[in-house]
């Protein structure tokens, strides 16, 4: 035990304190902490790392954040872990997959590793940057607590400017995905709660004065003629250059209290799924920073119970997908992402839900390539703590850093601020904050929500509706309602006055040779249910969009009859990701149709 020695400080602080991690839940890593990356080349921290669980957070109690190395032959002081020796974990990963033994632990988890630092410019700004890591993450830098962020699924920086030691750093981050009732998602959800950091984790420079944010789009006034591009500076900055050069455009703008705007007159290609043409920008502080992206610029807007993209209605052909592989957990790859697509085409989809949190920021970069269109969403899933201040300054942030992550992604057509919430009056005065925020960080996407229906009345029916651009709605007639002539009599008594998106409907169906041959849980019984929606749903023209709940097999503790055994199995695609259900072919069948009939129709 750690009570007598000089770290632990004395037996009360240690043992009894149970304020212990007060003064490190700052959430004080945020969206306003972000920095552009696009055509920066940070230096990975990716590889093995010193790890250990914490069930008891003891490490938070002992400050093991503060403990140097010793020699474990001439040691004196009786102590609980040694941060500079032990088991390793690879980073990125999730520790669940990781080892058998951490499948199933949820709690806090301490990752350590050395980190050699050598000056490259003078003045240089130096930043952590870690792409995900879930939940709540504590980072300590050379025995000193630097920060904390909340949200297991958005990027945020730390900045060490300054408190790197030239050669030898110790940092340690201690990552605890516990499900508490004022986290975002709370304690109840339908996937895997991976842990840990599982997306990159890296070393970004800048220059003193750098290029802090670049936000550029098409101004979505109807004429298809206007690229607006804001930029944010850091440092001492009296002006930077834009250029789209494939558009003929090199101009030099003044930048005041560290920003500078635009809005040119030009008249770009229009970014589609049909045609997915990408600009390459450049903006530099003359002699300094240069950042780089490459952005499609086209208009989304909605009008009366219409979506349009360019002007053209359109219909979303969609489907949804979660984050998760049966052997990697929620750590993805190109690879991965690109087969996700590739799956979505050959379905005829022209859209996909990323449901429930943001994925991966390659997801929306080869979405841009590709020519699919996303709906993009934070876990503000089932119950929420709606009440709790903590909780909503938590989602906002979230929403916030992923908006600021990609609101330069053309394929990102769709923001949501939840997923199947009770419509009570805190849930309603927590979105409606949320929508507002999320509209004023980006005024240029649709906003919705998927929202469940309203049973008393068999209506399509939510007061956030009233505040939203697009009604998302999960309706399972076929599956949890059985009697399917419901969605009949909701058809008849709704009458919307926004597009309705229907953003999750489906059924279980196993594959294998266990797997029933009929009724519930059989493929049979799944495909007949597609049969059945997707016969229907077309006589209803204020439906602009259709979800099918999901691409493939994934992940789910709750689920565990002796079909499911720990996976939720509504996907078209088995959890190998290769093995398609019947279901399959009747979606992509009825995808070809809408596509051809859209095709004749514009
Ligand atoms: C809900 C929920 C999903 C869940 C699905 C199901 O609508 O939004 O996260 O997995 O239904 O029950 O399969």
């Amino acid at each position: 035990m750690l009570e007598k020695s000089d770290i632990a400080e004395n037996a009360v602080e240690c043992l009894h304190n149970e304020q212990y991690d007060s003064p490190y839940n700052q959430q004080n890593l945020n969206h306003e902490g972000m920095i552009f990356m696009g055509g920066r080349h940070p230096e990975s921290l990716g590889g093995k790392w010193r790890f250990t669980l914490d069930l008891h957070d003891t490490g938070l109690r002992q400050k093991w954040f503060q403990i140097e190395p010793f020699d474990h032959e001439t040691c004196t002081n009786p102590y609980d872990y040694d941060p500079h020796s032990g088991e390793e974990i690879t980073v990125p990963s999730c520790w669940q997959m990781e080892r058998e033994k951490w499948f199933y632990f949820e709690g806090s988890a301490w990752y350590t590793r050395d980190l050699d630092y050598q000056p490259e410019q003078d003045n240089e700004n130096v930043f952590l940057r870690i792409g995900a890591a879930n939940y709540d993450c504590k980072i300590f830098l050379n025995h000193q607590f630097i920060g904390n962020h909340y949200g297991g699924s958005t990027p945020f920086f730390a900045d060490f400017t300054g408190k790197l030691r030239t050669g030898r750093n110790l940092l340690m981050i201690c990552v605890n995905n516990a499900r508490t009732e004022d986290r975002i998602p709370m304690r109840n959800n339908d996937w895997f709660n991976y842990g840990g950091i599982h997306r990159e984790i890296e070393l970004v420079r800048t220059p003193k004065d750098y290029i802090k944010d670049l936000f550029i789009y098409l101004v979505p006034n109807g004429q298809f003629n206007t690229v607006r591009a804001d930029i944010t500076t850091i440092g001492e900055v009296s002006e930077v250059e834009l250029a789209i050069e494939e558009l003929g455009i090199r101009t030099r703008l003044p930048v005041i209290d560290g920003n500078a705007s635009t809005e040119l007159t030009v008249s770009p290609k229009l970014w589609s799924p049909e045609a997915p043409i990408l600009y390459d920008i450049e903006v530099q502080i003359p002699g300094g920073d240069k950042v780089t992206d490459r952005v499609g610029f086209r208009e989304i807007r909605v009008d009366g119970t219409t979506i349009l993209l360019n002007g053209q209605p359109v219909y979303l052909r969609g489907i949804n997908c979660h984050e998760d592989d049966e052997k990697l957990g929620r750590l993805t790859n190109e690879f991965d992402i690109r087969r996700r697509f590739a799956h979505a085409k050959e379905l005829n989809c022209n859209y996909m839900r990323l449901a429930h949190y943001p994925h991966h920021e390659m997801a929306a970069q080869i979405a841009d390539e590709m020519g699919i269109m996303l709906w993009e969403e934070i876990p503000v899933y089932w119950s929420i703590a709606f009440h709790n201040p903590q909780t909503r300054r938590d989602g906002k942030n979230q929403m916030l850093e992923l908006i600021k992550r990609g609101r330069n992604r053309a394929s990102v057509i769709i923001w949501s601020v939840g997923n199947e919430n009770a419509d009570t009056d805190e849930r309603l005065d927590f979105m409606t904050d949320l929508v507002k925020a999320t509209r004023s960080a980006d005024p240029t996407r649709l906003v919705t929500a998927a929202c469940l229906v309203n049973h008393a009345k068999m209506k399509i029916e939510d007061r956030l509706a009233d505040y939203l651009d697009v009604i998302g709605l999960n309706e399972y007639y076929g599956w949890y309602e059985e009697d399917f002539n419901d969605l009949i009599v909701l058809g008849k008594n709704s009458a919307p006055t926004k597009p309705v998106v229907i953003s999750e409907t489906g059924a279980e169906g196993m594959l294998g040779s266990n797997a029933p041959k009929k009724g519930a849980f059989s493929e049979t019984y799944m495909a007949d249910v597609y049969r059945k929606q997707t016969e229907f749903l077309p006589n209803l023209d204020y439906i602009k969009g259709f979800t099918p709940w999901i691409l493939y097999d994934f992940r789910a503790e709750r689920r565990q009859n002796p079909y499911q055994n720990g996976y939720n199995c509504k996907g078209l695609i088995g959890a190998d990701k290769q093995t398609r259900k019947s279901a399959f072919y009747v979606l992509r069948d009825f995808y070809a149709k809408l596509a051809q009939q859209s095709l004749s129709d514009n």
